[in-house]
């Protein structure tokens, strides 16, 4: 990518970055919902610490730009969007519970069970993943009825026993008995895959398109999904806390097969040339039209953090 198209992408990412934290800190105000009881300050104070503290908000990104190629509407490819942010933020503080990955650096601030308690950290992660499941739902998700039930219905997949949360479980037994390479595979496409393979399956479901490209967009999705974790590992044995905002070195830390210990630095940034390469691949019926998804591709593979 010349230097000129790599800081426009990017300019790109921070200004929807800036969007969608706009729509999740108006979410994560005070003020009740129909039905609401009441939001306890303790609780929205940890859930605000760990969502609007500057993530680079990728999967939304994915989900607005997918969105807003095959021509969904602008304002609801944004909340959903914000949805699958509350999910990827809830597993990130979850994640770095002392019952999992231990961490106490995230996005360069405290971690939530360090910056409140324990307790409030797994309750902020639980409020988070209903609010996410709340903003889909809402009326003021303007789609389609049937296009929010696939929605509703594929995040719950992409975000339960069968994709983020079973991946999660395969990836703590991952520290105890290594995985073989599909074992590996597996376990990454749905501890990380399976939201990433979401958002842009869901700029598609937004958009109501047919079912072939909608698989197009799926398969999109399922292989930037192998990318962004392979460069999570990579990234983990070649940088620095400072560079990261989280901890570097965790995965060897913790005896954990990744694909990069099982194959090696050099290895692994020949596969991740191969999956955007890939990846590009899918989005050549769209021509230029898909520049940014495409470049989408090649940040996610070589981010520096
Ligand atoms: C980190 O995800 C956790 C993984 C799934 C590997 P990101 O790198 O997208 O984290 P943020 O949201 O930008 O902090
Ligand atoms: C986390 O993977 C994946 C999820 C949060 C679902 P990691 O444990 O590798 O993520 P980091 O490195 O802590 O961000
Ligand atoms: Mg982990
Ligand atoms: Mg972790
Ligand atoms: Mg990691």
């Amino acid at each position: 990518m010349s230097k000129d198209k790599a800081s426009s992408f990017t300019a790109r990412l921070e200004a929807t970055a800036r969007d969608v934290a706009a729509l999740l800190e108006s979410m994560l105000s005070g003020t009740l919902l129909d039905g609401e009881i009441a939001r306890p300050d303790e609780l929205m104070g940890a859930m605000r610490h760990g969502v609007l503290n500057g993530g680079k908000r990728l999967r939304p990104f994915l989900v607005i730009e997918t969105a807003r190629l095959l021509g969904a509407p602008e304002l609801a490819a944004c909340r959903v969007a914000a949805a699958l942010e509350c999910i990827h933020c809830y597993s990130l503080i979850h994640d770095d519970l002392p019952a999992m990955d231990d961490d106490s650096l995230r996005r360069g601030q405290p971690t939530v069970h360090i910056a409140f308690d324990e307790a409030t950290a797994i309750l902020a992660g639980d409020a988070l993943l209903t609010l996410a499941f709340d903003i889909l739902s809402s009326p003021e998700t303007v789609l389609p009825a049937e296009a929010k039930l696939k929605l509703v219905n594929q995040l719950a997949r992409a975000a339960g026993v069968g994709g983020m949360v079973g991946g999660q479980s395969l990836d703590l037994n991952a520290e105890r008995i290594a995985p073989d390479e599909a074992g590996i595979v597996r376990l990454q496409a749905m501890k990380t895959g399976a939201l990433l393979r979401y958002a842009c399956a869901a700029g598609a479901l937004a958009a109501g398109v047919d079912e072939q490209v909608l698989a197009r967009m799926t398969r999109f999705g399922e292989i930037i999904g192998l990318a962004f974790q392979l460069a999570d590992d990579l990234l983990d044995v070649t940088s620095d806390a400072a560079t990261l905002g989280k901890a570097a070195g965790k995965d060897a830390g913790r005896g954990k097969a990744t694909w990069v210990s099982l194959h090696g630095v050099a290895a692994a940034r020949h596969r991740l040339d191969q999956l955007v390469a890939e990846a590009a691949l899918l989005l050549e019926p769209f021509g230029d039209e898909a520049e940014t998804l495409r470049q989408a591709a090649g940040f996610i593979a070589s981010r520096e953090h």
